[in-house]
């Protein structure tokens, strides 16, 4: 179907006196005497494209191209708007491609986020999600840009995986036979299922990301990962999309360097590129917002021990429901406390207790601690989990044998160790938590198309 895109009108592409052919859905009609104006939207922009019909001018419009959620097909004149901005369309045909009827569930102008989230099939279509969703495309456009222009290489790695990288027993199984009484142990079960072994989604692409880094040098990857995780909160999702760096001869300063700037980078893309979706999230959902972004752009991110940042949430005398000591995991409240109480903006906090991280993690020289990192932000908390990766064979393989851990399962990632082993560094980046600080939602559900929760699947 010959069309052009409603926002290459709105951007004043072509000239006044153009005739167009134009497709989209039907968001508000108003029916006067004489005139009939329709907004138009097909999805290229937040804003609609106006449809002006003279009743005078002889031109018949059918009754489903009044019906709001209808899809038309129109031919029409460009004339600019007696408002002076922009552009409206003087109708001189319409075709309704498809009716809608008046159960239609977007008949109201606002509706609540969780009457949305019943009919993901239809939210798209609100100025909100089709604002999210731009948003979210122009974001990951800017990830591939902004590692592109810098040598990485963009690696795919495997979604079903043997080895479990963060191993916090979180993984979903992957199997064709269910577990029966037909099997005298899990083993036997195992080698009778489809990989002869016991097989999972991935939850990291991190530890064959290292292999590819020490080879390619600097690669990155961005795809799903997949938790089971039981937590029902506004951050956590079962299926989520990870961007994860991995750079060889890279320390920690040097990939929280990298992580910054990523992160800058992606904030300003998007500023940049989505003004209208900027101004819609500050109006609706975040006061505040912009000059929230542009802080982010323009300042240093702060770097705090983690020694450090549990002395000051100590010292702060704010109550939490958690207790703090030495060796306690940062929860949610406390991480949210210092970012934006304490801080005040987006803080890396190094140098975590080795006992509550992973076993890939380097060991410091106070045998205490893992040169990892944890990047925070106010509203959403943690947004990055990173670390310097041990490179020394004997303290990797000692780890894994303090956590109990099948050393068999992780040869392979153990030879990088034996064969020309280097210093090297990565992150995670939860790809919906970096939405929801850029646009301000605060529920996760709201930036992915099909959300994956406990429970909760369709
Ligand atoms: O901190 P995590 O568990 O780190 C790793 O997986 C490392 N292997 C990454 C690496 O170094 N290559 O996860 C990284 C990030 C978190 O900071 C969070 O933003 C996001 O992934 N994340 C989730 N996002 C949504 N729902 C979940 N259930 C998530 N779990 C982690
Ligand atoms: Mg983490």
């Amino acid at each position: 179907m010959k069309h052009i895109d409603v926002i290459d009108i709105l951007d004043g592409k072509y000239p006044q006196g153009t005739e167009v052919v134009v497709c989209g859905w039907v968001k508000t009609c108003r029916d006067s005497k004489n005139m009939t104006f329709i907004e138009l939207n097909d999805g290229t922009s937040l804003k609609h494209l106006q449809l002006v019909n003279d009743k005078t001018s002889g031109v018949a419009i059918p009754v489903g191209a009044t019906h709001l959620g209808a899809s038309l097909k129109v031919c029409g004149v460009l004339e600019s708007n007696p408002n002076g901005n922009g552009f409206e369309l003087a109708v001189k045909s319409v075709e309704v491609l498809g009716d809608c009827g008046a159960d239609y569930p977007l008949q109201k102008k606002f509706q609540k986020m969780e009457t949305l989230r019943e009919i993901p099939q239809l939210r798209l279509r609100t100025n909100t999600f089709n604002a999210v969703f731009r948003v979210r495309s122009v974001m990951a456009r800017a990830i591939h840009r902004y590692f592109g222009e810098r040598h990485y290489v963009y690696i795919n790695t495997p979604l079903i995986t043997g080895s479990d990288c963060e191993g916090a027993g979180e993984m979903f199984k992957v199997t064709t036979i269910g577990y029966s009484d037909k099997y005298k142990n899990e083993e036997e079960y195992y080698a009778n299922d489809f990989f002869g072994k016991k097989a999972g989604l991935s939850v990291s692409g991190q530890l064959e990301g290292e292999v590819a880094a020490t080879a390619m040098g600097k690669i990155y990857t961005f795809g799903p990962s997949f938790r089971a995780e039981k937590s029902n909160t506004l951050r956590h999702v079962a299926e989520f999309w990870h961007v994860e760096p991995e750079v060889a001869f890279a320390e920690l300063p040097d990939i929280i360097e990298i992580a910054e700037e990523m992160i800058k980078y992606i904030v300003k893309a998007v500023m940049d590129e989505c003004p209208a979706e900027m101004d819609f999230f500050e109006q609706r959902f975040e006061k505040g917002l912009k000059d929230k972004l542009n802080s982010v752009v323009n300042n240093k991110f702060d770097v705090i021990d983690y020694t450090t940042a549990i002395d000051m949430l100590i010292k702060s005398g704010a109550e939490f429901q958690y207790p703090l000591y030495w060796g306690a995991d940062l929860q949610t409240e406390h991480e949210r406390y210092l970012t934006e109480q304490i801080c005040k903006k987006p803080v890396f906090v190094t140098n975590y207790p080795k006992e509550i991280k992973s076993f890939y993690m380097k060991q410091n020289p106070d045998g205490k601690t893992v040169a990892a990192t944890d990047l925070l932000v106010p509203g959403v908390g943690e947004i990055i989990g990173c670390s310097e990766r041990e490179s020394d064979y004997q303290k990797l393989l000692d780890a894994m044998k303090v956590r109990n851990m099948d050393i068999s399962a992780y040869s392979d990632y153990l030879d990088l160790r034996k064969f020309g082993s280097v210093p090297h560094s990565g992150f995670g980046l939860g790809f919906e938590r970096m939405i929801m600080y850029v646009t301000g939602m605060t529920n996760i559900r709201d930036v992915i198309l099909y959300p994956r929760t406990v429970g909760n699947i369709r």
